[in-house]
């Protein structure tokens, strides 16, 4: 069971296209996961189909409310795969937040009797290190950070690596940096190809091999409310998202047991 944040405090970077199709290719191959919308602008909830008038309780009455997670989550169209989702009031909770005990565990305590009924919970995570993010963070087992392949990728990596040294110390000495994800990766444009070499050359290990390219049909999937890999599985975004999601199956040693597609 693990809890993975998906976290950089750039926004458009490519968290809730990468939360959605990983969450989304788990489901695929009989993980029980849930998503956790945790950004105010609810774009993982409305890329799953779940839009503002069906958007009542959610992660907001998680982090601020005595409503237990069971109550608040959401059965999405895609089997396996259950949401808590981002009403407009999360954006208050970083506010109110702040005056609450235990402010940083929140989410934490929320969650701490869902481990037994899910193998993987993904949190999508606003773009911002406020206590949205922090909570993520201390409540996470793992945090994976995608990256976009441009000039000013790398600005900003050092404050949330930080960041996350900080919360090791500090607040959840058990989370794990499981890897940088590249995003938007487009081979013909030399800067592109320059930046994830470097990222490579910094981070090594912690970079996944698995590149997500730059494709319309992941950029299209989220008007038709559904993930790329539900509105066309056999684009390269969704093969490159599958790919993604057996790296981590991999490394987690849960890909044995399992075959998602032979793309090779
Ligand atoms: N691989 C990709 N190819 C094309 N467009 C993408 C890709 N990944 C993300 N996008 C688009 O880029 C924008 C930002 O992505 P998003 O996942 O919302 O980033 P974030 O959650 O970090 O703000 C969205 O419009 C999304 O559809
Ligand atoms: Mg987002």
């Amino acid at each position: 069971m693990k809890i993975i944040a998906l976290a950089n405090q750039k926004g458009g970077v490519g968290k809730t296209t990468t939360t959605i199709n990983l969450a989304t290719a788990l489901a695929a191959v009989q993980k029980k996961v849930l998503l956790i919308d945790m950004d105010p602008q609810g774009n993982a909830s409305t890329g799953l189909g779940i839009y503002g008038r069906e958007r009542k309780k959610g992660t907001y009455d998680l982090l601020l409310s005595d409503i237990g997670f069971e109550r608040l989550t959401i059965q999405t169209k895609i089997p396996g795969l259950e949401l808590i989702i981002a009403s407009p009031d999360l954006a208050g909770a970083e506010v109110e937040l702040v005056s609450v005990s235990e402010r940083e565990f929140r989410l934490h305590r929320a969650l701490e009797n869902a481990c037994s009924k899910y193998d993987y919970i993904l949190i999508d995570c606003p773009p911002s290190l406020g206590f949205l993010t922090l909570n993520s963070l201390v409540a996470a087992s793992d945090v994976i950070v995608p990256l976009q392949c441009e000039f000013y990728a790398l600005e900003g990596l050092s404050q949330l690596l930080n960041t996350i040294k900080r919360i090791q110390a500090r607040l959840n000495p058990s989370l794990n940096l499981f890897g940088i994800a590249l995003t938007m990766y487009d081979k013909r444009n030399a800067l592109c190809d320059q930046v994830a070499q470097d990222v490579r050359q910094h981070f090594q290990d912690y970079v996944f091999e698995t590149m997500i390219p730059r494709n319309v049909k992941v950029s299209e999937a989220p008007s038709h409310g559904m993930p790329v890999l539900i509105y066309d599985v056999k684009s390269i975004g969704s093969l490159a998202y599958m790919r993604l999601a057996r790296e981590i199956l991999k490394k987690d040693g849960g890909w044995k047991n399992v075959a998602i597609v032979n793309d090779e």
